[in-house]
């Protein structure tokens, strides 16, 4: 393994990839954020990240990308195109002598067992391209993240005394996504995975709904905070909002998922991981108050 990691991650600009470029950085990695357009990389690059530009869709910009590149963190959107353009990343990495391949997945009720998720059907394709590379590789299947189930928890308590639900009001072990950010780093750069490492489940430390959500935002703000179903119309609407008929229909298949209860098994990876516990569902709902 390279004593100084020069690490390609893609994804950078986005949710995850914004949070993990940082924590490289400040554990002396040399990172190299891949974007398709340079100035969504400025403020990374400020931080210290060198910038290349390239598209996973374009093989040509890959060889550059992945040159001199020891480690490979591996994320991108949902889309059509998701597996073939991660597929296509694990050749160039191949070529390019990569050494340790960190792959953030799907959830892991996405893709056990197959055939229910458009996504997780496609992250299980490039998890199997993964293992059958050769390439040491270590794969994350984080739950639900808060920052994204929850990214309206500050406007609404800000706005309000009323959360709205999933109709259900399903129990989710939501994560935050500092958590997988931090376990992420963990998988790059601490000790290197084994081939029979199996996809690490990563979970917040409890499953709540949106009622114990209101619960403990009354608690912290000395509020009477309720959680009410949002109405059919404004499920609608959300749906409406999807980049693409594809992403809603893979959301749709989310929501029914989790509707059952898929999403509210714990696991306790994320503190055998970092050797601390996950971050709390009271630390983000105070973080989302005082907003
Ligand atoms: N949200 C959840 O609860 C959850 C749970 C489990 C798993 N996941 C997984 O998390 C992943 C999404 O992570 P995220 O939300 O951090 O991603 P994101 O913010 O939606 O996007 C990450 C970045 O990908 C880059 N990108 C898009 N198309 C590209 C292409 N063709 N070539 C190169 N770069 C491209 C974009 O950067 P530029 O525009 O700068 O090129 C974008 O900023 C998905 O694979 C999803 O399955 C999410």
């Amino acid at each position: 393994m390279s004593r100084n990691p020069r690490i390609l991650v893609t994804g950078a600009t986005g949710r995850l990839g914004r949070l993990l470029v940082p924590r490289l950085l400040a554990r002396g990695a040399h990172v190299r954020a891949l974007t398709r357009e340079a100035g969504r990389a400025a403020s990374l690059a400020a931080d210290g990240a060198e910038v290349v530009v390239g598209d996973l869709g374009d093989g040509a910009s890959l060889r550059h990308a992945f040159h001199g590149a020891s480690h490979l963190f591996l994320l991108s959107p949902i889309s059509p195109e998701l597996a073939a353009e991660q597929i296509a990343a694990i050749a160039a990495a191949k070529a390019a002598g990569v050494q340790r391949i960190v792959k953030l997945s799907g959830s892991h009720w996405t893709i056990e067992p197959p055939g229910r998720s458009l996504s997780g059907d496609a992250h299980a394709h490039i998890e199997a391209a993964l293992r059958a590379s050769g390439i040491a590789h270590q794969v994350l299947r984080p739950n639900a993240w808060l920052q994204v189930t929850l990214a309206r928890l500050a406007g609404e308590l800000a706005a309000g005394d009323v959360l709205h639900a999933p109709p259900a009001f399903p129990k989710v072990a939501g994560i935050d996504a500092r958590d997988i950010a931090d376990v992420a780093a963990h998988a790059l750069l601490g000790p290197e995975p084994s081939a029979t490492d199996s996809p690490w489940v990563l979970t917040g430390a409890r499953a709540v709904d949106h009622h114990e959500i209101a619960r403990i935002a009354s608690a912290l703000s000395g509020r009477r905070i309720v959680a009410e179903p949002l109405s059919r119309e404004a499920l609608a609407q959300r749906a409406a909002q999807a980049e693409s008929p594809y992403v809603a229909q893979v959301h749709a298949q989310f929501a029914a998922l989790i509707g059952t209860g898929e999403a509210a098994t714990v696991t306790d990876t994320v503190e055998r991981v970092l050797g601390r516990p996950a971050r709390t569902i009271e630390a983000f709902v105070a973080e989302a108050l005082a907003a």
